[in-house]
């Protein structure tokens, strides 16, 4: 199928957020909006995801996270459940050869002993298929919660007799499921909600914050591009004071 030709974006003078993480929310009212079921949004979703890895390639960004399935979303009714396991199986079916080939490296964040032995499976397939790609890395939170990510952390830590001494936010992090990557610098949330929802709690410490009321199924390159513009607008001080202010 031929592909409507892209707008030109140039984003030579901007800064390119090294790592850009996404709460893709807003799934369940663009298919409301429509009269559609939520799992329509959640295909929509889907399809969108396939854009933004595309534009994120495109954009020169390193390392994406998007986060697909929160430990609390297991609370949601067994057949929405069901639902995004389904999709999570898809695109990973579906859309591994195509990543692959633009270079993506795929990650998991969470805990893969939660879910079905076939989807682990797929996806340790898919980690494998992937795992000398460096064009970008896309880390895929599923099964995923902040809190208990801190938690196997230090259980680990315990594990392997850290002494408190040698503790340091340094070796904090190699205990996280992105040791070694970079921490965010923008997070954005779709859908106009305001909250982190447990997302990557220690990495966003200082992460620039991009709420937006685009549904995630509507935010695309486009849209990605406006987000990476006001990005470069913030003054990042990382708790210091700029010299104007001195
Ligand atoms: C939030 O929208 C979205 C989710 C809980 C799931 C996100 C999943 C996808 C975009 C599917 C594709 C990705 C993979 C890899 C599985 P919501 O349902 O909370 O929307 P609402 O707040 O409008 O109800």
């Amino acid at each position: 199928m031929l592909r409507k030709p892209e707008k030109a974006l140039d984003l030579s003078h901007y800064k390119i957020p090294t790592h850009v993480a996404i709460i893709m929310d807003g799934n369940g009212r663009w298919a409301k909006r429509r009269g559609l079921p939520r799992q329509a949004g959640h295909r929509a979703g889907a399809e969108n995801l396939r854009r933004i890895v595309r534009a994120g390639v495109e954009f020169g960004i390193q390392v994406l996270t998007i986060y697909a399935f929160s430990t609390e979303n297991w609370g949601r009714p067994e057949s929405e459940v069901r639902g995004l396991m389904r999709i999570f199986a898809r695109v990973l079916d579906q859309e591994i050869d195509e990543l692959h080939s633009q270079g993506v490296c795929l990650h998991h964040l969470g805990e893969l002993s939660g879910i079905n032995p076939t989807l682990q499976e797929k996806v340790r397939r898919a980690l494998e298929l992937t795992k000398n790609n460096n064009r970008l890395i896309l880390n895929i939170a599923f099964n995923y919660g902040g809190r208990a990510e801190i938690l196997q952390a230090v259980r680990q830590m315990l594990a392997d007799g850290i002494d408190p001494n040698d503790l340091s936010e340094e070796l904090f992090s190699s205990y996280l499921f992105t040791q070694g990557l970079p921490d965010p610098d923008l997070v954005i949330r779709t859908s106009g909600e305001l909250r982190i929802s447990n997302f990557l709690i220690w990495q966003a410490a200082y992460a620039e914050f991009y709420p937006t009321p685009a549904f995630w199924p509507d935010f695309g390159r486009e849209e990605l591009y406006d987000a990476i513009v006001a990005f470069n607008q913030r003054e990042r001080r990382f708790g210091l004071v700029t010299e104007r202010e001195l």
